[in-house]
Protein backbone atom coordinates (compact mmCIF):
# COMPACT_ATOMS: atom_id res chain seq x y z
CA UNK A 1 0.00 0.00 0.00
CA UNK A 2 1.39 3.45 -1.30
CA UNK A 3 1.05 6.10 1.52
CA UNK A 4 3.21 9.21 0.31
CA UNK A 5 1.79 11.25 -1.91
CA UNK A 6 4.24 11.63 -4.73
CA UNK A 7 4.19 15.65 -5.75
CA UNK A 8 6.06 18.51 -3.70
CA UNK A 9 2.78 19.64 -1.86
CA UNK A 10 4.51 23.28 -0.74
CA UNK A 11 3.88 23.97 -5.12
CA UNK A 12 0.29 23.40 -4.28
CA UNK A 13 -1.04 24.58 -0.03
CA UNK A 14 -0.65 27.84 0.70
CA UNK A 15 -0.43 28.85 4.13
CA UNK A 16 -4.15 27.98 5.80
CA UNK A 17 -5.42 31.08 7.14
CA UNK A 18 -8.65 30.27 9.48
CA UNK A 19 -9.73 34.21 9.21
CA UNK A 20 -10.98 33.49 5.39
CA UNK A 21 -13.51 30.52 6.46
CA UNK A 22 -17.08 31.07 7.12
CA UNK A 23 -18.45 31.02 11.16
CA UNK A 24 -20.68 28.65 12.20
CA UNK A 25 -21.55 27.07 15.94
CA UNK A 26 -19.84 23.81 16.97
CA UNK A 27 -22.17 20.86 17.11
CA UNK A 28 -23.71 19.33 19.73
CA UNK A 29 -22.78 16.18 20.35
CA UNK A 30 -24.64 13.73 17.99
CA UNK A 31 -24.70 10.42 16.14
CA UNK A 32 -26.48 11.48 12.51
CA UNK A 33 -29.50 9.53 11.02
CA UNK A 34 -29.00 7.64 7.25
CA UNK A 35 -30.48 10.80 6.05
CA UNK A 36 -28.20 12.97 7.61
CA UNK A 37 -25.24 11.14 6.55
CA UNK A 38 -25.47 11.81 3.41
CA UNK A 39 -25.27 15.42 3.19
CA UNK A 40 -21.77 16.63 3.23
CA UNK A 41 -20.52 18.40 6.40
CA UNK A 42 -18.90 21.47 6.52
CA UNK A 43 -15.36 20.96 6.90
CA UNK A 44 -14.39 23.16 9.92
CA UNK A 45 -15.65 25.27 12.57
CA UNK A 46 -13.74 28.29 12.46
CA UNK A 47 -13.08 30.84 14.99
CA UNK A 48 -12.91 34.75 15.21
CA UNK A 49 -9.30 35.60 16.30
CA UNK A 50 -8.17 33.95 18.92
CA UNK A 51 -7.22 35.67 22.11
CA UNK A 52 -6.72 34.16 26.19
CA UNK A 53 -9.87 34.38 27.28
CA UNK A 54 -9.57 35.63 31.16
CA UNK A 55 -11.23 32.99 33.46
CA UNK A 56 -10.37 34.53 36.51
CA UNK A 57 -7.51 36.52 38.91
CA UNK A 58 -4.40 35.67 37.09
CA UNK A 59 -6.30 32.66 34.69
CA UNK A 60 -6.66 31.64 31.45
CA UNK A 61 -8.03 29.23 29.68
CA UNK A 62 -6.93 27.84 25.62
CA UNK A 63 -8.86 31.15 23.09
CA UNK A 64 -8.12 28.79 20.29
CA UNK A 65 -9.88 25.87 22.31
CA UNK A 66 -13.57 25.12 22.66
CA UNK A 67 -15.09 25.49 26.50
CA UNK A 68 -17.51 23.66 28.02
CA UNK A 69 -17.48 20.41 26.76
CA UNK A 70 -18.22 17.48 28.80
CA UNK A 71 -15.27 15.41 29.75
CA UNK A 72 -14.44 12.29 27.35
CA UNK A 73 -13.67 8.92 28.34
CA UNK A 74 -11.24 6.39 25.92
CA UNK A 75 -10.34 7.01 22.59
CA UNK A 76 -12.18 5.93 20.14
CA UNK A 77 -9.63 3.93 18.50
CA UNK A 78 -7.15 1.88 19.81
CA UNK A 79 -3.68 2.76 18.41
CA UNK A 80 -0.07 2.24 19.48
CA UNK A 81 2.07 4.59 20.60
CA UNK A 82 -1.31 7.03 21.60
CA UNK A 83 -1.43 9.61 23.85
CA UNK A 84 -4.47 9.51 25.82
CA UNK A 85 -3.07 8.67 29.00
CA UNK A 86 -1.00 11.75 28.88
CA UNK A 87 -3.32 14.22 26.19
CA UNK A 88 -4.44 16.10 29.83
CA UNK A 89 -0.30 16.93 30.46
CA UNK A 90 0.30 17.55 27.36
CA UNK A 91 -2.01 20.27 26.59
CA UNK A 92 -1.28 21.93 30.02
CA UNK A 93 2.26 22.75 28.30
CA UNK A 94 0.87 24.22 25.56
CA UNK A 95 0.39 28.06 24.80
CA UNK A 96 -3.66 28.97 24.82
CA UNK A 97 -3.31 31.94 22.48
CA UNK A 98 -3.00 30.56 19.01
CA UNK A 99 -5.33 30.89 15.91
CA UNK A 100 -4.92 27.33 13.95
CA UNK A 101 -3.96 23.77 15.68
CA UNK A 102 -2.40 21.47 13.27
CA UNK A 103 -1.63 18.05 14.23
CA UNK A 104 0.26 16.37 11.45
CA UNK A 105 0.55 12.67 13.26
CA UNK A 106 -3.14 12.88 14.14
CA UNK A 107 -3.42 8.48 14.88
CA UNK A 108 -6.13 8.35 17.04
CA UNK A 109 -6.00 11.72 17.84
CA UNK A 110 -6.16 12.02 21.69
CA UNK A 111 -4.22 15.18 21.96
CA UNK A 112 -6.34 16.70 19.64
CA UNK A 113 -9.13 15.69 21.22
CA UNK A 114 -8.14 16.92 24.70
CA UNK A 115 -7.73 20.23 23.58
CA UNK A 116 -10.36 20.32 21.27
CA UNK A 117 -9.43 23.11 19.14
CA UNK A 118 -12.35 25.53 17.18
CA UNK A 119 -10.14 25.47 14.21
CA UNK A 120 -7.75 22.71 13.20
CA UNK A 121 -6.16 20.51 10.74
CA UNK A 122 -5.24 17.49 11.83
CA UNK A 123 -3.51 14.27 9.59
CA UNK A 124 -1.85 11.31 8.69
CA UNK A 125 -0.10 9.50 6.15
CA UNK A 126 -3.08 6.53 6.68
CA UNK A 127 -5.69 6.82 4.49
CA UNK A 128 -8.15 4.60 6.28
CA UNK A 129 -7.37 5.93 9.31
CA UNK A 130 -8.48 9.67 8.05
CA UNK A 131 -11.61 7.84 7.09
CA UNK A 132 -12.45 7.10 10.17
CA UNK A 133 -12.10 10.37 11.73
CA UNK A 134 -14.34 12.00 8.91
CA UNK A 135 -17.11 9.24 9.18
CA UNK A 136 -17.14 10.17 13.03
CA UNK A 137 -17.69 13.69 11.71
CA UNK A 138 -20.12 12.70 9.42
CA UNK A 139 -21.25 9.44 9.10
CA UNK A 140 -20.94 8.35 12.56
CA UNK A 141 -24.12 5.60 12.42
CA UNK A 142 -22.89 3.51 9.49
CA UNK A 143 -19.21 3.02 11.43
CA UNK A 144 -20.69 2.06 14.71
CA UNK A 145 -23.05 -0.40 12.99
CA UNK A 146 -20.16 -2.24 10.12
CA UNK A 147 -18.30 -2.14 14.01
CA UNK A 148 -21.39 -4.12 15.46
CA UNK A 149 -21.04 -6.03 12.37
CA UNK A 150 -17.98 -7.29 12.86
CA UNK A 151 -17.57 -7.70 16.88
CA UNK A 152 -21.49 -9.76 16.81
CA UNK A 153 -19.68 -12.08 13.44
CA UNK A 154 -16.61 -12.69 15.71
CA UNK A 155 -18.72 -13.29 18.86
CA UNK A 156 -20.51 -15.87 16.79
CA UNK A 157 -17.43 -17.39 15.81
CA UNK A 158 -17.65 -18.99 19.16
CA UNK A 159 -13.99 -20.50 19.88
CA UNK A 160 -10.46 -18.87 20.17
CA UNK A 161 -9.64 -20.45 17.05
CA UNK A 162 -13.00 -19.58 15.11
CA UNK A 163 -12.24 -15.58 17.18
CA UNK A 164 -8.53 -15.60 15.17
CA UNK A 165 -9.94 -17.38 11.56
CA UNK A 166 -12.75 -14.37 11.99
CA UNK A 167 -10.15 -11.70 12.25
CA UNK A 168 -7.96 -13.17 9.99
CA UNK A 169 -10.70 -12.69 7.39
CA UNK A 170 -11.36 -9.38 8.01
CA UNK A 171 -7.62 -8.44 8.10
CA UNK A 172 -7.24 -10.06 4.29
CA UNK A 173 -10.14 -8.05 3.48
CA UNK A 174 -8.24 -4.59 4.61
CA UNK A 175 -5.23 -5.89 2.74
CA UNK A 176 -7.14 -6.34 -0.33
CA UNK A 177 -8.43 -3.12 0.15
CA UNK A 178 -7.68 -0.62 2.99
CA UNK A 179 -10.84 0.50 4.34
CA UNK A 180 -12.20 2.23 7.77
CA UNK A 181 -14.69 0.00 8.99
CA UNK A 182 -12.47 -3.08 8.66
CA UNK A 183 -9.58 -0.84 10.44
CA UNK A 184 -11.28 0.37 12.98
CA UNK A 185 -12.26 -3.23 13.75
CA UNK A 186 -8.79 -4.45 13.40
CA UNK A 187 -7.38 -1.55 15.38
CA UNK A 188 -10.06 -2.43 18.21
CA UNK A 189 -9.30 -6.53 18.30
CA UNK A 190 -5.57 -6.80 17.17
CA UNK A 191 -2.96 -7.02 19.95
CA UNK A 192 -2.22 -3.80 21.93
CA UNK A 193 -3.66 -2.19 19.14
CA UNK A 194 -0.34 -2.76 17.68
CA UNK A 195 -1.10 -1.38 13.27
CA UNK A 196 2.26 -2.67 12.08
CA UNK A 197 2.61 -3.20 8.46
CA UNK A 198 4.56 -6.20 6.30
CA UNK A 199 7.41 -4.76 3.40
CA UNK A 200 4.69 -5.48 0.96
CA UNK A 201 2.59 -2.80 2.94
CA UNK A 202 0.13 -5.19 4.05
CA UNK A 203 -1.41 -5.42 7.77
CA UNK A 204 0.28 -8.27 9.40
CA UNK A 205 -0.62 -7.71 13.52
CA UNK A 206 -2.31 -10.76 15.01
CA UNK A 207 -5.56 -11.56 16.31
CA UNK A 208 -5.43 -9.32 20.43
CA UNK A 209 -6.45 -11.83 23.56
CA UNK A 210 -8.69 -8.70 24.95
CA UNK A 211 -12.17 -8.63 24.33
CA UNK A 212 -13.38 -5.77 22.04
CA UNK A 213 -15.45 -2.59 23.87
CA UNK A 214 -19.25 -3.20 22.57
CA UNK A 215 -20.87 -1.21 19.81
CA UNK A 216 -22.38 0.53 22.24
CA UNK A 217 -19.36 2.01 24.47
CA UNK A 218 -18.21 2.68 20.84
CA UNK A 219 -21.36 4.68 20.18
CA UNK A 220 -20.77 6.47 23.46
CA UNK A 221 -17.11 7.73 22.87
CA UNK A 222 -17.85 8.85 19.45
CA UNK A 223 -20.86 10.83 21.00
CA UNK A 224 -18.57 12.18 23.23
CA UNK A 225 -15.73 12.63 20.94
CA UNK A 226 -18.04 14.45 17.96
CA UNK A 227 -17.81 18.41 19.56
CA UNK A 228 -14.37 17.84 20.51
CA UNK A 229 -13.29 17.24 16.57
CA UNK A 230 -15.97 19.65 15.20
CA UNK A 231 -13.24 22.26 13.96
CA UNK A 232 -11.53 19.80 13.02
CA UNK A 233 -10.10 19.19 9.03
CA UNK A 234 -9.30 15.68 8.60
CA UNK A 235 -6.41 15.14 5.96
CA UNK A 236 -4.43 12.32 4.14
CA UNK A 237 -1.15 14.03 4.16
CA UNK A 238 2.29 13.36 4.55
CA UNK A 239 3.38 15.44 7.52
CA UNK A 240 5.47 18.33 5.97
CA UNK A 241 2.44 18.73 3.33
CA UNK A 242 0.41 20.26 6.40
CA UNK A 243 3.82 21.73 8.97
CA UNK A 244 4.57 23.80 5.78
CA UNK A 245 1.12 25.34 5.87
CA UNK A 246 1.74 26.83 9.70
CA UNK A 247 2.24 30.63 9.63
CA UNK A 248 2.48 33.09 12.58
CA UNK A 249 -0.28 32.54 15.30
CA UNK A 250 -0.57 28.81 14.46
CA UNK A 251 0.14 26.17 17.02
CA UNK A 252 1.50 22.47 15.85
CA UNK A 253 2.01 19.32 17.82
CA UNK A 254 3.97 16.60 16.34
CA UNK A 255 3.47 12.93 17.70
CA UNK A 256 6.01 11.43 15.31
CA UNK A 257 6.34 7.38 14.82
CA UNK A 258 9.35 6.52 17.58
CA UNK A 259 12.76 6.85 15.95
CA UNK A 260 13.98 3.72 17.03
CA UNK A 261 11.21 1.33 17.19
CA UNK A 262 8.22 2.19 14.88
CA UNK A 263 9.99 1.26 11.80
CA UNK A 264 7.02 -1.10 10.43
CA UNK A 265 4.56 0.55 12.11
CA UNK A 266 1.67 2.27 10.59
CA UNK A 267 2.98 3.92 7.38
CA UNK A 268 6.27 5.09 9.02
CA UNK A 269 8.66 3.96 6.26
CA UNK A 270 7.67 7.13 5.01
CA UNK A 271 9.04 8.92 7.89
CA UNK A 272 12.11 10.67 8.28
CA UNK A 273 13.03 12.39 11.71
CA UNK A 274 16.20 14.66 9.30
CA UNK A 275 12.78 15.40 7.34
CA UNK A 276 10.52 16.27 10.08
CA UNK A 277 12.96 18.77 11.98
CA UNK A 278 13.70 20.77 8.46
CA UNK A 279 10.05 21.38 8.56
CA UNK A 280 9.60 22.24 11.97
CA UNK A 281 12.34 24.80 11.23
CA UNK A 282 10.92 26.37 8.69
CA UNK A 283 7.54 26.66 10.71
CA UNK A 284 9.44 28.50 13.32
CA UNK A 285 10.59 30.90 11.13
CA UNK A 286 7.67 31.38 10.24
CA UNK A 287 6.05 32.44 13.15
CA UNK A 288 4.67 29.14 14.58
CA UNK A 289 5.02 27.33 17.34
CA UNK A 290 5.66 23.58 17.60
CA UNK A 291 5.72 20.89 20.19
CA UNK A 292 7.40 17.62 19.46
CA UNK A 293 6.73 14.61 21.43
CA UNK A 294 9.83 11.99 20.55
CA UNK A 295 11.74 8.89 22.30
CA UNK A 296 12.73 9.80 26.12
CA UNK A 297 13.98 7.30 28.18
CA UNK A 298 13.63 3.48 28.06
CA UNK A 299 14.04 0.08 30.67
CA UNK A 300 13.27 2.44 33.46
CA UNK A 301 14.93 5.51 32.58
CA UNK A 302 18.17 3.50 31.98
CA UNK A 303 18.43 4.01 28.04
CA UNK A 304 18.23 7.83 26.69
CA UNK A 305 17.74 8.18 22.91
CA UNK A 306 20.52 10.26 21.64
CA UNK A 307 19.01 12.27 19.01
CA UNK A 308 20.87 15.17 17.32
CA UNK A 309 18.33 18.05 17.38
CA UNK A 310 19.68 21.23 15.84
CA UNK A 311 21.17 23.85 18.34
CA UNK A 312 18.49 26.38 18.91
CA UNK A 313 15.62 25.03 17.67
CA UNK A 314 13.82 24.34 20.70
CA UNK A 315 14.31 26.54 23.89
CA UNK A 316 12.72 24.19 26.48
CA UNK A 317 11.09 20.29 26.98
CA UNK A 318 9.57 18.06 29.39
CA UNK A 319 9.67 14.71 30.61
CA UNK A 320 6.05 12.73 30.16
CA UNK A 321 5.56 9.51 31.98
CA UNK A 322 3.92 7.41 29.52
CA UNK A 323 4.15 4.01 31.78
CA UNK A 324 4.81 0.36 29.85
CA UNK A 325 5.40 0.06 26.28
CA UNK A 326 3.22 -2.08 24.50
CA UNK A 327 5.46 -2.01 21.65
CA UNK A 328 7.99 -3.90 23.61
CA UNK A 329 5.49 -6.14 25.08
CA UNK A 330 4.65 -7.52 21.47
CA UNK A 331 7.90 -7.63 20.30
CA UNK A 332 8.84 -9.79 23.44
CA UNK A 333 5.57 -11.86 22.63
CA UNK A 334 3.91 -11.08 25.64
CA UNK A 335 6.36 -11.05 28.11
CA UNK A 336 5.10 -9.22 30.86
CA UNK A 337 8.40 -6.26 31.20
CA UNK A 338 8.09 -4.80 34.40
CA UNK A 339 10.96 -2.50 34.20
CA UNK A 340 9.86 -1.51 30.71
CA UNK A 341 8.83 1.84 31.40
CA UNK A 342 8.85 4.49 28.56
CA UNK A 343 9.11 8.74 29.08
CA UNK A 344 8.53 10.74 26.34
CA UNK A 345 10.11 14.09 25.80
CA UNK A 346 8.29 17.02 24.70
CA UNK A 347 10.39 19.45 23.07
CA UNK A 348 9.01 23.10 22.70
CA UNK A 349 10.00 25.74 20.10
CA UNK A 350 9.37 28.58 22.41
CA UNK A 351 10.99 29.54 26.08
CA UNK A 352 8.54 27.95 29.06
C1 LIG B 1 2.85 7.79 17.34
S1 LIG B 1 1.51 7.76 16.18
C2 LIG B 1 0.55 9.14 16.69
C3 LIG B 1 -0.29 8.79 17.88
C4 LIG B 1 -1.26 9.88 18.30
N1 LIG B 1 -0.61 10.96 19.01
C5 LIG B 1 -2.36 9.29 19.17
O1 LIG B 1 -2.61 9.78 20.27
O2 LIG B 1 -2.96 8.29 18.74
C6 LIG B 1 2.26 8.30 14.70
C7 LIG B 1 1.33 8.47 13.51
O3 LIG B 1 2.11 9.01 12.44
C8 LIG B 1 1.59 8.50 11.21
N2 LIG B 1 2.66 8.65 10.20
C9 LIG B 1 3.73 7.86 9.96
N3 LIG B 1 4.49 8.36 8.97
C10 LIG B 1 3.90 9.53 8.59
C11 LIG B 1 4.20 10.53 7.61
N4 LIG B 1 5.26 10.42 6.82
N5 LIG B 1 3.36 11.59 7.49
C12 LIG B 1 2.24 11.70 8.28
N6 LIG B 1 1.90 10.77 9.22
C13 LIG B 1 2.71 9.71 9.38
C14 LIG B 1 1.20 7.09 11.53
O4 LIG B 1 0.22 6.60 10.61
C15 LIG B 1 0.69 7.20 12.98
O5 LIG B 1 -0.71 7.31 13.03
Amino acid sequence: MSQRSGSDPRAQLPLFDPTQLPVEPARRPHLPSRAEEREPSPAVTPTAQAKPAATGPGETVHAGALQGLPPHRGGVLKWIGNKHRVAASIVATLPKDFSLYLEPFVGSGAVLAELAPRVAIASDVLAPLVAIHTQVQRDATGLVEAYRERVVASEASGSREGKEAHFRAVRARYNATPNADDLLFLARTCYGGVIRFSARGDMNTPCGVHKPIRAETLAARIAAWQPRVAGVRFEVADFEATLDRAGPGALVYCDPPYSDSEGTLYGAQAFSLQRLLAAIERAKARGARVALSIDGTKRSGRKIIDLALPERLFESESLVDVGRSMLRRFQMEGQTLEDERVADRLLLTWPT
